[in-house]
């Protein structure tokens, strides 16, 4: 394990490690969340409300926690949320993500933002999962469905809680945008970054070529850096329940909706064919001041009529993982970190946090007294300054 590795011990570590190493841009676009960051906070926050009541002597020497979702068997309860431009925070950060999360025996989401073509990426991790961003126009939901399942996806995620932009000033005031615009102050930032400079940045360049936006259409979209071209994010405020049920006809495979918060819209797209949802946020990077999935998750799932209810947003140990898997998440995920732990130190670095992760949902489950996930319910869970029980 290289040296930066060893200094890891916990998700967090991450962060510490890879902050020197990238510009000041770079970390403040994958650390930051939108305006106040109101909404990045109280992710974390909401899970200090619930604390554990553990079982004790209960022989918990053989236990798992292998989880399945839509038929298939995972290694552990939890997968990689999608993150654009992934491949500029480290050297084809994607391949790493999508590689070390095969290699485990778990899901990871490829972002439509994404810089690496979606087929290079599947070939190379084949537990991956695509996630689209699609305007409400159905040539480009169908043509971009066609690609992906041309590609041999077999689950697709639909972001919905981007109709615009979100307001990210840490971005503005690092000069970060995309696609990029090379003005002074991110030439300078770049440059006093040797290691991403050369390590991501001018090996991607003399290796693959300009950067591009590679999957959010069926056909390549506009390089990382440009002077001119627009990203095509028109006609993502058109997007409606309508075109769900259009991907639904059109997608063979699993249907997941990401950015759910209201029980409404869990019903309603169970309603429209989705076999699961994704509780988020958006990691706090869309509408400052959204509640925080654990919090909308135990009212979501009681009228889940047993479709899956994932969530994602401020998942940092097993501790966390568990506490929503007994308010009845069937599955999580984990964005910055692993992100961080490719740029750090790519497919190595994300292995390593997968292991951290595995190794902490372990060893709480034995501290809780329990063989599997499946032994997990709201009786070994507290609300603080709540109802007794959840
Ligand atoms: C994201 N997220 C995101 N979501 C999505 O559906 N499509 C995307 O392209 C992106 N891009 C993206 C980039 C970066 C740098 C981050 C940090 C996040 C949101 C992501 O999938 C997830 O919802 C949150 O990151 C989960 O919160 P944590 O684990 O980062 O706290």
């Amino acid at each position: 394990m290289s040296g930066r590795l060893k200094r890891c011990f916990s998700l967090d570590d991450f962060e510490v490690a890879a902050r020197p190493m990238l510009p000041r841009m770079i970390h403040g676009f994958i650390a930051g969340g939108a305006e106040t960051e109101a909404g990045l906070r109280d992710n974390r926050a909401a899970f200090q409300d619930y604390a554990f009541v553990p079982r004790v002597l209960l022989d918990v020497k053989s236990r798992t926690q292998r989880t399945s979702l839509f038929g298939r068997d995972y290694a552990a309860p939890f997968g990689i949320a999608p993150v654009g431009a992934a491949a500029l925070c480290g050297y084809r950060a994607d391949i790493a993500l999508a590689r070390a999360a095969a290699a485990a025996g778990l899901p990871m989401v490829l972002s439509a933002s994404s810089l690496v073509a979606l087929e290079e990426v599947r070939r190379e991790g084949p537990t991956a999962w695509y996630q689209l961003y699609v305007p409400g126009d159905a040539a480009r939901i169908e043509t971009v469905i066609d690609r992906a399942l041309a590609a041999g996806y077999d689950t697709i995620v639909v972001t919905a809680d981007v109709p615009v932009s979100a307001n990210r000033e840490n971005n503005l005031r690092n000069g970060f945008r995309l696609p990029i615009v090379a003005t002074p102050r991110v030439v300078g930032d770049c440059a006093l970054h040797p290691a991403w400079l050369f390590g991501t940045l001018i090996r991607t360049l003399l290796r693959h070529g300009m950067p591009h936006f590679e999957n959010m259409d069926a056909v390549r979209g506009p390089p990382i850096f440009s002077r001119n071209q627009l990203r095509n994010v028109d006609g993502r405020d058109e997007l409606c329940w309508d075109h769900i049920a259009l991907i639904r006809r059109r997608w063979p495979g699993k249907l997941v909706v990401k950015g759910i918060l209201a029980r409404d819209d869990a019903r309603i797209a169970r309603e429209a064919g989705a076999d699961g949802i994704i509780l988020s946020n958006h990691g706090g990077r869309q509408l400052d001041g959204a509640i925080a999935p654990l919090r909308v998750l135990p009212e979501i799932v009681a009228d889940s009529a047993g479709m899956p209810v994932m969530l994602d947003g401020g998942l940092r140990r097993g501790t966390d993982i568990l506490k929503a898997l007994a308010l009845g998440a069937r599955f999580v995920f984990i964005g910055r970190p692993m992100l961080f732990a490719a740029a750090l130190a790519g497919e190595a670095g994300v292995a390593h946090a997968i292991a951290l992760l595995m190794s902490e949902i372990d060893r709480d489950l034995a501290l809780l007294g329990l063989k599997g996930i499946a032994q997990l319910g709201p009786d070994r869970l507290r609300r603080l300054g709540g109802p007794s029980r959840v």
